[in-house]
């Protein structure tokens, strides 16, 4: 199950995305944590300390690894430099599990040990004023994208991605390559402001997105986000003393988390894990087949000098029978 967690920069995206990995990791669930977010504080909030974070390889610098992976024997990639972001997996590409080794986690991925159990940790490095807002070949998200159109997760296995609301992410289609997608709002009307946009490109793509309360105090907070957003609030959170024990560098056992914030927690599972059902693979293949033409008319063919186009294998579905037949 593929969750993102999207929303303005100080909404509490990073906070709630580290506690949702850490109550997955209790249930000893597989989980692959991505810090995607523009500031890359992901593995702070999972409890590495400032060397560890520091020593985390960042996805962006082995694109060449990661591409020259997936591509496997796929004849429609005639070379890694001709891979974007959005190249699509087809016949001969090799695809991601989340509970297994491979080059990819390898290079990129970091265990960390949680209460309760490991997860794997990838980053994508820190971004810089050149990758933001331009949906461009260098965009430190790529690496990323390339990563969940080739992944194959299953039920009960988990891809939580911190992630930034930004422009990057929709003109690559990065913000419909998930389960689930989790905006965290404030409630303040900037935090209200990025849900409606949001809102408005998730659903002409059929993005289930619901809301997240957080830093919210009584009844009048409660009010207002119900007012705003509508039956979107699946759940809200409020001020926690756990997370500002943790922020001081001293992070209590994860079972002593508030229980009305334990409980938030759960639902959040409960919502993404009734997703399952809802899956449709050859639409979620189709989606980033759409995207990969619109980036290679936009800027691919120009860049690589090949037509893109011809990457996409028509007979081919993501799924997760291509798994179990290969
Ligand atoms: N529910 C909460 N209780 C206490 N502090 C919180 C809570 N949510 C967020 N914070 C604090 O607010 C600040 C911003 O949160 P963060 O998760 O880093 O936001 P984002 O990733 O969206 O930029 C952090 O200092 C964080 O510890
Ligand atoms: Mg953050």
């Amino acid at each position: 199950m593929k969750i993102a967690f999207v929303g303005k920069g100080g909404s509490g995206k990073t906070t709630l995305s580290s506690l949702f990995i850490r109550h997955l990791a209790t249930t000893g669930a597989p989980v692959v944590a991505v810090d995607a977010d523009i500031n890359q504080h992901l593995g702070a909030a999972l409890g590495l300390d400032e060397a560890a974070a520091a020593a985390l390889p960042a996805m962006g610098e082995r694109l060449p690894l990661i591409k020259d992976y997936l591509r496997g024997t796929n004849p429609r990639i005639a070379s890694t430099e001709t891979m974007i972001k959005t190249t699509p997996p087809g016949e001969g590409s090799r695809l991601l599990r989340v509970r297994e080794d491979n080059p990819v986690y390898d290079a990129c991925a970091r265990p960390v040990e949680l209460d309760g159990g490991t997860v794997r940790l990838m980053v994508t490095g820190p971004f810089t004023d050149a990758d933001l807002g331009v949906a461009c070949y260098h965009s430190k998200t790529g690496a990323v994208e390339l990563c969940l159109n080739h992944l194959v997760d299953g039920r009960d296995e988990y891809v939580v991605v911190d992630m930034t609301a930004g422009s990057d992410s929709f003109a690559s289609g990065m913000f419909t390559r998930f389960d689930m997608t989790f905006l965290v709002a404030e409630p303040t009307r900037k935090g209200v402001s990025v849900y409606r946009q949001y809102k408005e490109y998730a659903r002409d793509f059929g993005v289930v997105l619901k809301v997240v309360g957080n830093k919210v105090q009584g009844q009048d907070d409660l009010d207002f986000l119900r007012a705003e957003v509508g039956d979107d609030l699946l759940v809200t959170v409020g001020h926690s003393d756990w997370v500002r024990a943790m922020e001081k560098g001293r992070p209590p056992r994860f079972e002593l988390l508030e229980d009305v914030n334990r409980s938030s927690l759960r639902r959040l599972q409960s919502a993404v894990d009734s997703t399952y059902d809802l899956r449709d693979w050859e639409h979620y293949t189709r989606q980033m087949v759409h995207f990969h033409l619109k980036n290679a008319q936009s800027w691919g063919n120009e860049r690589t000098g090949a037509d893109l186009a011809a990457q996409v294998d028509p007979g081919f579905v993501l799924s997760e029978s291509v798994v179990v037949n290969a």
